[in-house]
């Protein structure tokens, strides 16, 4: 029967003689998929790996450092590449979901692209597919949920004619983290929520320029931290703030303030599927709402997401 051992000791030995001495190139993104097949095809080829992880400038508040860190920690060959500005850039003053999406893959295919031709003679493209992966892509849900192209799933350019190794696409996403696991990475990365890969670029509704960026950060940060804090963060599924296009009038001291709402989110589900709304505790939400407002400059109004899915979705874009 099927054991994360069994599946560690078969699938690294299967790696090693379909890629011998070959190099393979990986973009990791801090999330459970693309780490614990990154640490399989580690130790099946050790340094042949090489591993690239974008700055999109869309990721939560520390977290390119944080996560650069922790992979090298693990002893992956890993090359942070700031490609901020070049995201920036395509996403001036697109504010349709979709075309965002297909801004950020441009854009990151772009990045991958040029680092990957940096590596000499690279053969394989490693990548963190899991098996819903494959049916999700293939799976007509509606309108939009077939255009939201998923990140891992062929979004990678064909044209460098690499190979491509997915040591992960037969597996459902518990048996990841039971991987994972025995592979002894790091628990803050096992249990991480799931982050969308345009990230907090379809998080600020409309257009998006570096300042809503920080804005959203700090709110997220605040939000997250506060449910790590409270012991929380291991009940919900899924959690984030938005930014919403929308000014409203507050006060503050004896001034007419006229800034941000947020909304908060929190989730849970099996598979993202379908999700029901967090009850989250009042006291918690008035707290987190409190220091929001007190601590994010050009924020004055926090409300809280109670949709599920279906009717609505988890992001808001
Ligand atoms: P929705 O909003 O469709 O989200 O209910 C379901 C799950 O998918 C994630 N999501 C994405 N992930 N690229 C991704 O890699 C995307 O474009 C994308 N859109 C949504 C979302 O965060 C949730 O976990």
């Amino acid at each position: 029967s099927w054991t994360p051992d069994t599946f560690v000791d078969s699938t690294v030995k299967a790696l090693k003689e379909q890629l011998g001495n070959d190099k393979v190139v990986m973009a990791l993104s801090g999330g459970v998929d693309s780490s614990v097949a990154a640490i399989l095809v580690h130790k099946a080829i050790g340094e042949n790996l090489y591993c690239i992880f974008v700055d999109n400038g869309l990721l939560r508040k520390n977290e390119f450092e944080s996560v650069l860190e922790s992979y090298k920690h693990m002893g992956l060959n890993i090359k942070g590449v700031d490609a901020k500005d070049k995201f920036y850039d395509a996403l001036r003053d697109v504010t349709d979901p979709e075309q965002k999406r297909k801004a950020i893959g441009r854009v990151f295919i772009e990045v991958f692209d040029e680092e990957a031709h940096k590596i000499k003679d690279v053969k394989w493209l490693g990548q963190g597919t899991i098996y819903p992966d494959i049916i999700e892509s293939v799976s007509v849900k509606g309108p939009s949920a077939t255009i939201k192209s998923h990140h891992n799933v062929g979004g990678l350019p064909d044209y460098m004619h690499l190979k491509v190794v997915e040591p992960l696409n037969t597996l459902f996403k518990d048996e990841v983290r039971r991987v994972g696991t025995s592979l002894q990475i790091d628990a803050a990365i096992l249990g991480r929520h799931p982050f969308p890969g345009p990230g907090l670029g379809i998080r600020i509704l409309g257009d998006i320029n570096p300042e809503k960026v920080r804005i959203l950060q700090e709110v997220d940060y605040i939000f997250i931290q506060g449910l790590k804090d409270h012991g929380l963060y291991d009940q919900v599924w899924q959690a984030g703030a938005i930014l919403l296009p929308v000014q409203s009038v507050g006060v503050m001291g004896d001034e007419r303030t006229y800034e941000n709402v947020v909304s908060l989110r929190a989730v849970t589900s099996l598979d993202g599927m379908t999700a029901d709304w967090c009850h989250l505790p009042y006291e918690f939400l008035a707290k987190i709402s409190n220091d929001i407002i007190n601590k994010v400059k050009g924020v004055n109004r926090v409300v809280y997401d109670i949709s599920s899915k279906p009717p609505a979705t988890i992001e808001w874009e």
